[in-house]
C-alpha cells in the first residue's frame, strides 16, 4: 500500500515503521509555503521559487495517490494574494497551464478527478480556461480527488455559502430554522469532500491564512520549518505517520 519509498536513508527508515492504516487520514490539506524564501535562498528571483514549488506539488500528489489518500486539498493562491506584485500574480496564474500540460495525462491514468474550490470566476480567461479543461478532462475518473484551492479564501467561502442560503430562503426552497452543521456543508465550496482530517504547513508559519477555516474545525495540524519546493514524498511520510499516532477526542473524553 505504501510504495514508492527507497531513494533515500529517511525513506528506508519510513518502510520500516508503517503507520497504522486504518487511521490513515481520508482528506490531507496542504498549504504550500516558503517558494519566496527558497527562491531567495539561492539568489533567485521568486517565481522560480514557484517553478520548484509547482515540481513539488506533482510529487506531493503522486505521494498522496500511492498512499491510498482519498482527497488532497493543495493551496495555490488565496484571495490574499492578489496583494502580490502583478509580475509574480501573473506568473502564478500561468503555472496551472504548465502543471496541467505535463500532468493530466498521469493525473488521468492514474483515474484521478481534478476539482477546484474558490472564486474562479474572478481569474483571467486563460486560467479560467486551463480550470475548464482540467475538470472536464478528469470528470468521469474515481480515484482521489485533487482538489486546487485556486483564488480561494475560507472567509469569503463561508460568506459565499451565506448568500447561497439566503437565495435558495427567498426562492423558497430552503427553511429558516432548519439549517445545521451538516446541511451547511452542502454550501460550501467543499461540499462531497471527505472532511479534512490533516492540514500540513511548510515554511515554518505556524497560521492558517484563510485555509479552509470551517473545514479545519476538528483537522489536526502539522507544521514543518521546510520549504515547500524541499517538500518531499518523505515528508508527507512523517506528518501521515504522526497523525497517526494522534488522539483524536473532538471533545470527548477517552
Ligand atoms: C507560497 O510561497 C506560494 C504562494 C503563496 C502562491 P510564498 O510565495 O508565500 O513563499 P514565501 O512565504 O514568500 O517564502
Ligand atoms: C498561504 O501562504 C497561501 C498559499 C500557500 C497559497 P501566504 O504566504 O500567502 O500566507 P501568509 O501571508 O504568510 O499568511
Ligand atoms: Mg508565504
Amino acid at each position: 500500500m505504501f510504495k514508492g519509498f527507497g531513494r533515500s536513508q529517511r525513506a528506508s527508515a519510513a518502510a520500516v515503521e508503517q503507520p497504522a492504516l486504518d487511521v490513515k487520514p481520508r482528506h490531507i490539506g496542504l498549504i504550500m509555503d516558503g517558494n519566496g524564501r527558497w527562491a531567495q535562498q539561492r539568489g533567485l528571483p521568486r517565481i522560480a521559487g514557484h517553478h520548484a514549488g509547482m515540481l513539488a506539488m506533482k510529487e506531493a500528489i503522486r505521494a498522496c495517490d500511492d498512499f491510498g489518500i482519498e482527497c488532497v486539498t493543495l493551496y495555490a493562491f488565496s484571495t490574499e494574494n492578489w496583494k502580490r506584485p502583478a509580475a509574480e500574480v501573473d506568473y502564478l496564474m500561468r503555472l496551472p497551464e504548465q502543471f496541467f500540460r505535463s500532468e493530466i495525462d498521469e493525473l488521468v491514468r492514474r483515474n484521478v478527478r481534478v476539482r477546484f474550490i474558490g472564486d474562479t470566476e474572478r481569474l483571467p480567461t486563460h486560467t479560467q480556461e486551463t480550470v475548464r479543461r482540467a475538470i472536464q478532462c478528469t470528470q468521469h475518473n474515481t480515484g482521489m480527488i485533487v482538489n486546487f484551492a485556486l483564488n480561494y479564501g475560507g472567509r469569503m467561502e463561508i460568506v459565499a455559502a451565506m448568500e447561497r442560503y439566503a437565495r435558495e430562503v427567498m426562492e423558497g426552497r430552503a427553511t429558516v430554522g432548519q439549517l445545521t452543521e451538516a446541511t451547511c456543508d452542502r454550501y460550501l465550496d467543499t461540499a462531497g469532500l471527505p472532511p479534512l482530517d490533516l492540514v500540513i504547513r511548510t515554511s515554518g508559519e505556524i497560521r492558517l491564512s484563510n485555509f479552509l477555516l470551517w473545514q479545519a474545525a476538528y483537522a489536526e495540524l502539522w507544521f514543518t520549518d521546510v520549504l515547500w519546493p524541499d517538500f518531499t514524498r518523505d515528508d508527507l511520510y512523517q506528518a501521515i505517520c504522526d497523525y497517526a499516532k494522534r488522539k483524536r477526542r473532538f471533545g470527548a473524553i477517552e
